[in-house]
């Protein structure tokens, strides 16, 4: 996102995915727009069906196409995705691009072995032989860090722990050294020793490949380790983005700050209490009009004249920087300062 370069590796242009249900029309995704540089990360962030894995799966071509409409652009190494076949988004998917899911158990099959899994996927994009895939498998294997990759290689999935069905399905995602990789809460389910170990392996294949990465999950603390760049999800749309840094140094929209408040301090004193945001995440179905956080909003009566129930804040970006909020930026640094000092008190 603060890339200079010309074309960005992958883009996203006011990109909307809508489902049409018996209820009516839920705006899944609504007017999302970002770009990934290589050898980047892009952390997704947000509650709850805000729109972050339909996102990814839509990038992927992985969306349900009966009933979904998508409008906007998604443009991978200037190659449009949203105008590509299906025939040959399978042939990107897991070669060029290839995802990384929270359950590693529903991605791979019980049925074939972790060793013939990995090497069919290497097979199928590279025509490697039998053996040579093999030969893959067992050093992909190897480079997630199983012991005995040339032994376990031949192990059912139900054989591995679950931290090593993790690393096994990230080896089967990057066999073919897929240039942009998603992960959709790859370390959710793991406890934490497991987590960073997967975290630093991916930082490390993402060094040694130059893969871009989209990481998402609802954990800032995963966001501080391994983002370069952060996008903050609300009801489908991106209420606030830039660098780490600047996201979660000086956060500057009311529910990123929620966020934050919500979750225990990366570098504070771990006594502060903990302040969840009020309400539950909006209706896709019948979203709220104006700023589709106002009903949860701690700052919505300061700003004047209804404008937060009545008008749509817009994104505006300058140089990868932006929000989403009808407060006037200058006012922002001292009135998010008092909410969180009226927390901590
Ligand atoms: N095929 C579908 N048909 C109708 N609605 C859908 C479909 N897929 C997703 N949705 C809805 O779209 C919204 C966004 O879902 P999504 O899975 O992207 O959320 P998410 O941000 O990934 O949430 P979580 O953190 O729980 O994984 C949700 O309200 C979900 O119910
Ligand atoms: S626009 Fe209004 S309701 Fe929305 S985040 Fe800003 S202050 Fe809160
Ligand atoms: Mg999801």
């Amino acid at each position: 996102m603060t890339s200079t370069e010309q074309q960005p590796f992958l883009s996203i242009r006011d990109l909307r995915v809508h489902f049409s249900t018996e209820d009516g029309i839920v705006k899944a995704v609504d007017g999302l727009t970002f770009d990934l540089a290589k050898g980047k990360t892009l952390g997704i962030v947000g509650e709850s069906g805000s729109g972050k894995s339909v996102t990814n799966l839509t990038i992927l071509g992985l969306h349900d196409r009966d009933r979904t409409r998508i409008d906007g652009e998604i443009v991978l190494d200037g190659q449009d995705l949203l105008a590509t076949s299906e025939r040959q988004l399978e042939r990107l998917r897991g070669n060029k691009m290839s995802m990384i899911f929270q359950d590693a158990l529903a991605s791979l099959s019980p049925y074939h072995t972790i060793g013939k899994q990995i090497s069919e996927t290497y097979r199928k994009h590279t025509g490697a032989s039998r053996l040579e895939a093999r030969h893959r498998a067992i050093e992909m294997l190897r480079r997630v860090g199983i012991p005995q990759p040339d032994v376990r290689v031949d192990d059912y999935p139900h054989q591995f722990s679950g931290g090593m069905r993790q690393r096994a399905m990230i080896a089967m995602a990057l066999v073919c050294d897929p240039e942009l990789l998603i992960a959709d809460e790859p370390t959710t389910a793991l406890d934490v020793t497991v987590q960073a170990q997967i975290m630093d392996l991916l930082k490390d294949l993402q060094q040694e490949f130059g893969t871009a990465i989209i990481f998402i999950t609802h954990d800032l603390g995963v966001i501080a380790d391994i983002a370069d760049d952060v996008l903050v999800m609300y009801g489908g749309r991106c209420v606030e983005r830039g660098t780490k840094e600047e996201v979660l140094r000086t956060p500057q929209h009311p529910y990123t700050l929620g966020l934050m408040n919500s979750m225990p301090s990366l570098d504070g004193p771990v006594d502060v209490p903990l302040s969840p945001i009020p309400g539950s995440p909006p209706s896709l179905l019948n979203p709220p009009s104006g700023c589709r956080f106002h009903p949860r909003c701690a700052f919505a009566e300061k700003v004047p004249g209804g404008l937060c129930s009545g008008e749509s804040p817009v994104l505006e970006v300058v140089d990868g920087r932006g929000s989403a909020c009808h407060l006037p930026k200058e006012q922002r640094s001292e009135l998010f300062a008092d909410f969180a000092g009226t927390r901590h008190n």
